[in-house]
């Protein structure tokens, strides 16, 4: 199976391209090599590359510089994706494509399902929720169902893309909220996070780990062989067909959720956090972590949802399996990259 990653000098690329390198046959593109802003040479570049899926890692995360960069925000996170789904469509290939929690408002104090209305409170989630909104509409089109979540006809030619929302995403190829809360934490003695704003962190093993599920042609235990297609999110109802004997999940198609199980805030990440590196021997000059009060915060200039939970309801249901949860993911990760060093 032949595997694109746009974004492989990412946190959750990088991730991908190490997973993925010797299970498949991979092309990779970092940013210096596929720029998203260059729609000519996004289509020239991936016109000459064979493709069975393609997966975007590539985004302009930085939330606060969205807010003053609008268009280089919706160029990157909005429009180019959609290029990336229509080059998809024409080469029969299956776009996986991630979003993020940000595209919700936070008004919500339980977690958000994939049927959730999206109402983005940033630019950066503004831009991404148009992202997730081009990628959609072109397998939508080439259905024949233009602007709707139309379930295709079975034996529909066409791979459906995935939209795969995230949240506080961390893993060891760079630097998150985890990394620069251990490293003040072996540094001074006062460490403190927020401790009024909620969601789930999640690994970027585990991502890599989960994803292959959903690359089409790819057999997953417990499921059989290619069966009816599915599509969820932007209006569209609860997905059919995924208890009907012979679905094969790697069709599915539409928006996922996935983030490690359970939820928690910023202090209690940190927390959970120094207590493993505590428990790894690693030395450390803060043992706890004190409170921060969102509205305190003057430093930052996008608006932040204040609770983003992403309930993985939907994941457990396609896959059987839950996503592990979030103090095992991040126990796991310092133990493979703090407890050594
Ligand atoms: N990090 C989180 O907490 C989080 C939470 C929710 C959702 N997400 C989503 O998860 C995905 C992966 O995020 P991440 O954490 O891996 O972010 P990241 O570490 O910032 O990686 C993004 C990658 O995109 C590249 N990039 C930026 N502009 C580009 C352009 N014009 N053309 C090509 N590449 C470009 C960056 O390259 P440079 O570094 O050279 O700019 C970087 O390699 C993104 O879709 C993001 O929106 C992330």
């Amino acid at each position: 199976m032949k595997i694109g990653i746009v974004g492989a000098g990412g946190r959750l690329g990088a991730a991908l391209m190490r997973e993925y390198q010797d299970k498949f046959d991979v092309s990779s593109f970092n940013h210096a090599q596929l720029d998203l802003s260059n729609l000519d040479d996004l289509r020239e570049k991936l016109n000459a590359t064979n493709l069975d899926v393609l997966i975007n890692a590539a985004a302009f995360t930085n939330v606060d510089l969205c807010e003053t960069e609008r268009d280089r925000a919706f160029l990157i996170n909005g429009e180019a994706p959609g290029v990336l789904a229509k080059i998809c469509r024409e080469k029969g290939a299956k776009l996986i494509h991630f979003s993020t929690d940000y595209v919700f408002d936070g008004e919500k104090r339980e977690p958000y399902t994939e049927e959730d209305k999206a109402n983005p409170i940033s630019v950066y989630g503004q831009s991404k929720l148009a992202g997730e909104k081009n990628v959609l509409a072109t397998v939508e089109e080439a259905d024949g169902f233009p602007g709707t979540a139309t379930p295709s006809p079975t034996d529909s030619p066409v791979p459906r893309h995935l939209v795969v929302r995230v949240s506080w995403v961390f893993g060891p190829d760079r630097p998150s909220f985890i990394d620069a809360i251990i490293k003040r934490a072996r540094e001074e003695r006062q460490v403190d996070a927020i401790a009024d704003k909620f969601s789930t962190p999640t690994y970027t093993r585990d991502i890599a780990e989960m994803l292959p599920r959903f690359f089409t042609g790819v057999a997953v235990a417990g499921t059989g062989g290619p069966g009816p297609r599915t599509t969820a999110g932007h209006g569209s109802g609860i997905p059919t067909g995924i208890t009907d004997p012979g679905y094969s999940v790697g069709d599915y198609g539409g928006i996922l959720h996935f983030a490690n199980a359970g939820e928690c805030t910023w202090q209690e990440y940190a927390q959970w956090a120094l207590d493993c590196c505590h428990e790894a021997g690693l030395p450390l000059k803060a043992k706890t972590v004190g409170a921060r009060k969102l509205k305190n915060i003057a430093d930052w200039i996008a608006r932040r949802p204040v609770y983003s939970v992403l309930s993985t309801a939907r994941y457990t249901q396609l896959t059987g399996t839950p996503p592990r949860a979030w103090r095992d993911a991040v126990a796991d990760y310092i133990t493979r990259f703090y407890s050594k060093k």
